[in-house]
Protein backbone atom coordinates (compact mmCIF):
# COMPACT_ATOMS: atom_id res chain seq x y z
CA UNK A 1 0.00 0.00 0.00
CA UNK A 2 1.07 3.63 -0.88
CA UNK A 3 0.08 6.95 -1.89
CA UNK A 4 -3.23 8.89 -1.24
CA UNK A 5 -5.13 5.58 -1.27
CA UNK A 6 -3.47 3.76 1.22
CA UNK A 7 -5.82 3.49 4.53
CA UNK A 8 -2.97 4.47 6.72
CA UNK A 9 -2.70 8.00 4.86
CA UNK A 10 -3.98 10.45 7.20
CA UNK A 11 -3.26 8.92 10.23
CA UNK A 12 -1.59 12.15 12.06
CA UNK A 13 -4.29 14.49 10.49
CA UNK A 14 -6.86 12.41 12.32
CA UNK A 15 -5.22 12.15 15.19
CA UNK A 16 -4.52 15.88 15.40
CA UNK A 17 -8.16 16.70 14.64
CA UNK A 18 -9.49 14.70 17.70
CA UNK A 19 -7.02 15.53 20.01
CA UNK A 20 -6.97 18.80 19.55
CA UNK A 21 -11.30 19.32 19.84
CA UNK A 22 -12.23 20.48 22.92
CA UNK A 23 -13.57 17.48 23.74
CA UNK A 24 -10.75 14.83 22.97
CA UNK A 25 -11.86 11.39 20.34
CA UNK A 26 -9.95 9.24 18.20
CA UNK A 27 -11.71 7.40 15.88
CA UNK A 28 -11.96 3.22 16.27
CA UNK A 29 -10.51 2.27 13.00
CA UNK A 30 -7.27 3.38 14.51
CA UNK A 31 -7.87 0.15 16.86
CA UNK A 32 -6.75 -2.08 13.92
CA UNK A 33 -2.98 -2.05 13.67
CA UNK A 34 -1.68 -6.02 13.46
CA UNK A 35 -1.56 -5.68 17.50
CA UNK A 36 -5.20 -4.13 17.76
CA UNK A 37 -6.51 -7.11 15.15
CA UNK A 38 -4.84 -9.64 17.83
CA UNK A 39 -6.18 -8.00 20.78
CA UNK A 40 -9.72 -7.88 19.31
CA UNK A 41 -9.50 -11.83 18.37
CA UNK A 42 -9.14 -12.11 21.78
CA UNK A 43 -11.57 -10.29 23.27
CA UNK A 44 -14.41 -12.16 20.61
CA UNK A 45 -12.97 -15.53 22.86
CA UNK A 46 -13.41 -13.89 26.33
CA UNK A 47 -16.26 -15.35 28.68
CA UNK A 48 -17.52 -11.81 29.40
CA UNK A 49 -17.68 -10.66 25.54
CA UNK A 50 -21.08 -12.22 23.86
CA UNK A 51 -21.86 -10.74 20.77
CA UNK A 52 -19.09 -12.77 18.79
CA UNK A 53 -20.44 -16.57 19.99
CA UNK A 54 -23.78 -15.35 19.97
CA UNK A 55 -23.63 -13.99 16.50
CA UNK A 56 -22.08 -17.22 15.20
CA UNK A 57 -24.69 -19.43 16.46
CA UNK A 58 -27.20 -17.47 14.88
CA UNK A 59 -25.66 -17.37 11.74
CA UNK A 60 -25.73 -21.13 11.46
CA UNK A 61 -29.76 -20.75 11.30
CA UNK A 62 -29.81 -17.80 9.36
CA UNK A 63 -27.52 -19.57 6.84
CA UNK A 64 -30.48 -22.48 6.03
CA UNK A 65 -33.16 -19.50 5.62
CA UNK A 66 -31.14 -17.09 3.18
CA UNK A 67 -32.21 -19.29 0.24
CA UNK A 68 -35.72 -17.30 0.28
CA UNK A 69 -34.04 -14.52 -0.35
CA UNK A 70 -30.60 -15.31 -2.58
CA UNK A 71 -29.77 -16.78 -5.77
CA UNK A 72 -27.56 -19.79 -5.76
CA UNK A 73 -23.81 -18.44 -6.57
CA UNK A 74 -24.70 -14.60 -5.15
CA UNK A 75 -21.28 -13.09 -4.35
CA UNK A 76 -21.09 -12.38 -0.92
CA UNK A 77 -19.75 -8.59 -0.03
CA UNK A 78 -18.08 -8.19 3.66
CA UNK A 79 -18.02 -4.95 4.96
CA UNK A 80 -15.42 -4.70 8.03
CA UNK A 81 -13.85 -8.43 6.91
CA UNK A 82 -11.21 -8.59 9.26
CA UNK A 83 -11.24 -12.52 8.70
CA UNK A 84 -13.97 -15.14 6.65
CA UNK A 85 -14.99 -16.98 9.65
CA UNK A 86 -18.26 -15.87 9.64
CA UNK A 87 -18.66 -15.44 6.27
CA UNK A 88 -17.46 -19.28 6.13
CA UNK A 89 -20.97 -19.92 8.11
CA UNK A 90 -22.66 -18.40 4.92
CA UNK A 91 -20.76 -19.69 1.69
CA UNK A 92 -22.33 -23.25 1.25
CA UNK A 93 -25.69 -22.36 1.81
CA UNK A 94 -25.37 -19.42 -0.62
CA UNK A 95 -22.95 -21.59 -3.24
CA UNK A 96 -20.96 -18.69 -3.43
CA UNK A 97 -19.35 -18.18 -6.19
CA UNK A 98 -17.26 -15.00 -5.04
CA UNK A 99 -16.45 -12.94 -1.85
CA UNK A 100 -15.18 -9.94 -1.55
CA UNK A 101 -14.35 -8.89 1.79
CA UNK A 102 -13.62 -5.37 2.38
CA UNK A 103 -11.14 -4.13 5.37
CA UNK A 104 -9.30 -1.41 6.92
CA UNK A 105 -6.58 -3.77 8.18
CA UNK A 106 -4.68 -4.40 4.80
CA UNK A 107 -2.37 -7.09 6.45
CA UNK A 108 -5.13 -8.58 7.85
CA UNK A 109 -6.88 -8.83 4.50
CA UNK A 110 -4.11 -10.09 2.58
CA UNK A 111 -3.34 -13.37 5.25
CA UNK A 112 -7.52 -13.81 4.39
CA UNK A 113 -7.05 -13.79 0.94
CA UNK A 114 -4.61 -16.36 1.16
CA UNK A 115 -6.12 -18.35 3.26
CA UNK A 116 -9.16 -18.32 1.13
CA UNK A 117 -7.28 -19.69 -1.74
CA UNK A 118 -6.17 -22.53 0.32
CA UNK A 119 -9.42 -23.59 1.87
CA UNK A 120 -12.06 -22.42 -0.72
CA UNK A 121 -10.25 -22.57 -4.05
CA UNK A 122 -13.19 -22.67 -6.19
CA UNK A 123 -14.20 -19.27 -4.63
CA UNK A 124 -13.09 -16.18 -6.10
CA UNK A 125 -11.85 -13.57 -3.46
CA UNK A 126 -11.48 -9.73 -4.45
CA UNK A 127 -10.24 -8.26 -1.59
CA UNK A 128 -10.65 -4.49 -1.25
CA UNK A 129 -8.48 -2.38 1.68
CA UNK A 130 -10.65 0.37 2.26
CA UNK A 131 -12.40 2.28 4.92
CA UNK A 132 -16.12 1.02 4.38
CA UNK A 133 -16.98 4.44 5.45
CA UNK A 134 -15.90 6.12 2.59
CA UNK A 135 -17.74 4.91 -1.08
CA UNK A 136 -16.28 1.70 -2.22
CA UNK A 137 -16.45 1.00 -6.04
CA UNK A 138 -17.01 -2.66 -5.71
CA UNK A 139 -15.02 -4.90 -8.19
CA UNK A 140 -16.15 -5.36 -11.78
CA UNK A 141 -15.61 -8.98 -11.48
CA UNK A 142 -19.13 -9.51 -9.96
CA UNK A 143 -21.43 -6.92 -12.30
CA UNK A 144 -23.08 -10.12 -13.50
CA UNK A 145 -23.79 -11.41 -10.28
CA UNK A 146 -26.50 -10.37 -7.34
CA UNK A 147 -24.78 -9.82 -3.80
CA UNK A 148 -25.32 -10.32 -0.44
CA UNK A 149 -24.13 -7.75 1.56
CA UNK A 150 -22.91 -8.63 5.18
CA UNK A 151 -21.70 -6.34 7.95
CA UNK A 152 -21.62 -8.46 11.01
CA UNK A 153 -20.34 -8.04 14.42
CA UNK A 154 -22.61 -5.34 15.20
CA UNK A 155 -19.72 -2.66 13.78
CA UNK A 156 -22.66 -0.81 12.87
CA UNK A 157 -22.76 0.48 16.65
CA UNK A 158 -19.78 2.20 16.22
CA UNK A 159 -21.57 4.60 14.12
CA UNK A 160 -23.40 7.38 14.90
CA UNK A 161 -27.07 8.07 13.80
CA UNK A 162 -26.65 9.95 10.97
CA UNK A 163 -23.15 8.01 9.68
CA UNK A 164 -25.43 4.88 10.37
CA UNK A 165 -27.88 6.10 7.87
CA UNK A 166 -24.86 6.97 5.51
CA UNK A 167 -23.43 3.89 5.85
CA UNK A 168 -26.64 1.87 5.31
CA UNK A 169 -27.79 3.87 2.12
CA UNK A 170 -24.57 3.96 0.27
CA UNK A 171 -24.51 0.23 0.57
CA UNK A 172 -27.72 -0.36 -0.44
CA UNK A 173 -26.80 1.62 -3.53
CA UNK A 174 -23.34 -0.42 -4.06
CA UNK A 175 -25.38 -3.39 -3.78
CA UNK A 176 -27.42 -2.21 -6.18
CA UNK A 177 -31.32 -3.21 -7.20
CA UNK A 178 -32.28 -6.89 -5.53
CA UNK A 179 -29.35 -7.31 -3.29
CA UNK A 180 -30.06 -7.81 0.47
CA UNK A 181 -27.96 -6.51 3.44
CA UNK A 182 -27.58 -9.48 6.41
CA UNK A 183 -26.59 -6.98 9.39
CA UNK A 184 -25.22 -7.97 13.11
CA UNK A 185 -26.98 -6.06 15.49
CA UNK A 186 -26.27 -5.70 19.58
CA UNK A 187 -29.52 -5.89 21.15
CA UNK A 188 -29.18 -3.67 24.33
CA UNK A 189 -29.69 -5.57 27.65
CA UNK A 190 -28.93 -5.35 30.89
CA UNK A 191 -25.94 -3.26 31.93
CA UNK A 192 -24.34 -6.73 34.43
CA UNK A 193 -24.02 -8.23 31.12
CA UNK A 194 -22.90 -5.13 29.18
CA UNK A 195 -20.10 -3.52 31.22
CA UNK A 196 -18.35 -6.79 31.86
CA UNK A 197 -18.46 -7.03 27.76
CA UNK A 198 -16.20 -4.15 28.00
CA UNK A 199 -14.38 -4.09 30.78
CA UNK A 200 -13.36 -7.90 31.33
CA UNK A 201 -11.94 -9.19 34.48
CA UNK A 202 -8.65 -10.35 32.79
CA UNK A 203 -8.01 -6.50 31.12
CA UNK A 204 -7.90 -7.48 27.58
CA UNK A 205 -10.53 -4.93 26.66
CA UNK A 206 -8.34 -2.87 28.09
CA UNK A 207 -5.16 -3.73 26.36
CA UNK A 208 -6.55 -3.29 22.92
CA UNK A 209 -7.79 0.04 24.13
CA UNK A 210 -4.79 1.52 25.02
CA UNK A 211 -2.99 0.10 21.78
CA UNK A 212 -4.34 3.03 19.74
CA UNK A 213 -1.80 5.22 21.85
CA UNK A 214 1.30 2.77 21.51
CA UNK A 215 -0.20 3.34 17.60
CA UNK A 216 0.63 6.57 17.69
CA UNK A 217 3.38 6.44 18.77
CA UNK A 218 4.99 4.02 16.51
CA UNK A 219 3.31 5.88 13.34
CA UNK A 220 2.32 9.72 14.43
CA UNK A 221 5.73 10.42 15.99
CA UNK A 222 3.86 10.47 19.47
CA UNK A 223 4.83 9.88 23.05
CA UNK A 224 2.35 8.87 24.83
CA UNK A 225 3.14 7.00 28.28
CA UNK A 226 0.01 4.37 28.05
CA UNK A 227 0.68 3.65 31.87
CA UNK A 228 -0.28 7.64 32.73
CA UNK A 229 -3.85 6.52 30.97
CA UNK A 230 -6.69 3.85 32.47
CA UNK A 231 -9.37 2.24 30.27
CA UNK A 232 -12.65 3.19 30.65
CA UNK A 233 -16.02 1.93 29.69
CA UNK A 234 -19.13 3.23 30.41
CA UNK A 235 -23.04 3.09 29.59
CA UNK A 236 -24.30 6.91 28.05
CA UNK A 237 -27.98 6.26 28.90
CA UNK A 238 -28.87 9.07 26.41
CA UNK A 239 -28.04 7.93 23.62
CA UNK A 240 -28.10 4.21 24.55
CA UNK A 241 -24.22 3.18 23.47
CA UNK A 242 -21.56 1.94 25.34
CA UNK A 243 -18.48 4.53 25.37
CA UNK A 244 -14.74 3.71 25.50
CA UNK A 245 -12.55 6.07 27.07
CA UNK A 246 -9.08 6.21 27.67
CA UNK A 247 -8.67 8.55 31.04
CA UNK A 248 -5.74 10.47 32.05
CA UNK A 249 -4.41 9.39 35.43
CA UNK A 250 -2.05 12.39 36.04
CA UNK A 251 -1.64 16.31 34.57
CA UNK A 252 0.39 16.16 31.31
CA UNK A 253 1.31 17.02 27.83
CA UNK A 254 2.13 14.94 25.14
CA UNK A 255 3.99 15.43 21.74
CA UNK A 256 2.50 14.12 18.37
CA UNK A 257 4.11 15.11 15.15
CA UNK A 258 5.74 17.95 16.89
CA UNK A 259 2.36 19.49 18.66
CA UNK A 260 2.17 19.62 22.60
CA UNK A 261 -1.15 18.01 23.55
CA UNK A 262 -2.23 18.93 27.21
CA UNK A 263 -4.49 16.38 29.21
CA UNK A 264 -5.85 17.73 32.58
CA UNK A 265 -6.03 14.79 35.33
CA UNK A 266 -9.12 12.65 34.43
CA UNK A 267 -9.35 14.12 31.35
CA UNK A 268 -10.77 11.35 28.87
CA UNK A 269 -9.61 10.48 25.11
CA UNK A 270 -13.32 8.84 23.68
CA UNK A 271 -12.29 6.46 21.76
CA UNK A 272 -15.43 4.83 20.50
CA UNK A 273 -19.04 3.99 20.70
CA UNK A 274 -20.63 0.85 20.63
CA UNK A 275 -24.46 1.50 20.32
CA UNK A 276 -27.45 -0.63 21.26
CA UNK A 277 -30.55 -1.38 19.69
CA UNK A 278 -34.22 -2.32 20.19
CA UNK A 279 -35.62 -4.30 17.29
CA UNK A 280 -37.66 -1.39 16.75
CA UNK A 281 -35.35 1.59 16.94
CA UNK A 282 -32.85 -0.68 14.57
CA UNK A 283 -35.98 -1.05 11.86
CA UNK A 284 -36.58 2.93 12.39
CA UNK A 285 -33.11 3.89 11.24
CA UNK A 286 -32.64 0.91 8.34
CA UNK A 287 -36.56 2.80 6.92
CA UNK A 288 -34.03 6.26 6.79
CA UNK A 289 -31.73 4.77 4.61
CA UNK A 290 -34.49 2.68 1.98
CA UNK A 291 -34.05 -0.56 4.08
CA UNK A 292 -37.08 -2.86 4.97
CA UNK A 293 -36.48 -5.33 8.04
CA UNK A 294 -37.24 -8.48 6.14
CA UNK A 295 -36.59 -10.97 8.87
CA UNK A 296 -34.63 -10.71 12.03
CA UNK A 297 -33.30 -13.93 14.07
CA UNK A 298 -31.95 -13.80 17.88
CA UNK A 299 -30.91 -15.99 20.71
CA UNK A 300 -33.25 -17.28 22.95
CA UNK A 301 -31.93 -14.60 25.81
CA UNK A 302 -31.96 -11.80 23.28
CA UNK A 303 -28.63 -10.68 23.63
CA UNK A 304 -27.77 -10.36 19.74
CA UNK A 305 -29.95 -10.41 16.48
CA UNK A 306 -29.03 -10.80 12.56
CA UNK A 307 -31.53 -9.20 10.47
CA UNK A 308 -31.85 -9.67 6.77
CA UNK A 309 -32.52 -5.88 4.71
CA UNK A 310 -34.27 -5.71 1.44
CA UNK A 311 -34.23 -2.80 -0.76
CA UNK A 312 -37.77 -0.44 -0.49
CA UNK A 313 -38.09 -0.37 -3.86
C1 LIG B 1 -16.07 -4.52 16.49
C2 LIG B 1 -17.26 -2.54 16.95
C3 LIG B 1 -18.34 -4.63 17.12
O1 LIG B 1 -18.27 -2.54 19.66
O2 LIG B 1 -18.30 -4.54 20.45
C4 LIG B 1 -15.06 -4.79 21.39
C5 LIG B 1 -15.41 -3.52 19.17
N1 LIG B 1 -14.68 -2.70 21.41
N2 LIG B 1 -14.68 -4.45 22.63
C6 LIG B 1 -17.83 -3.69 19.71
C7 LIG B 1 -15.06 -3.68 20.62
C8 LIG B 1 -14.44 -3.18 22.64
C9 LIG B 1 -16.71 -4.11 18.79
N3 LIG B 1 -17.06 -3.94 17.35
Amino acid sequence: MSGLASPEAGIVAEALAGLTAPRKSLPPKLFYDEAGCALFGAITRLAEYYPTRTERALLTRVAAALGAWVEPGAALVEYGASDEEKAELLFGALESAAYVPIDIAAPALAALAARMRRRHPAIAVHPLAADFLAPVRLPAAIAGLQRLGFFPGSTIGNLDHDEAVAFLARARTALGPGSPLLIGVDLEKSLDILIPAYDDAEGVTAAFNLNILTRLNREAEADFDPALFRHRAVWNDRFRRIEMHLESRVPQSVRLAGLRIDFAAGETIHTENSYKFSEARFAALAAQAGWIVAESWTDPDRLFSVQLLVSRS
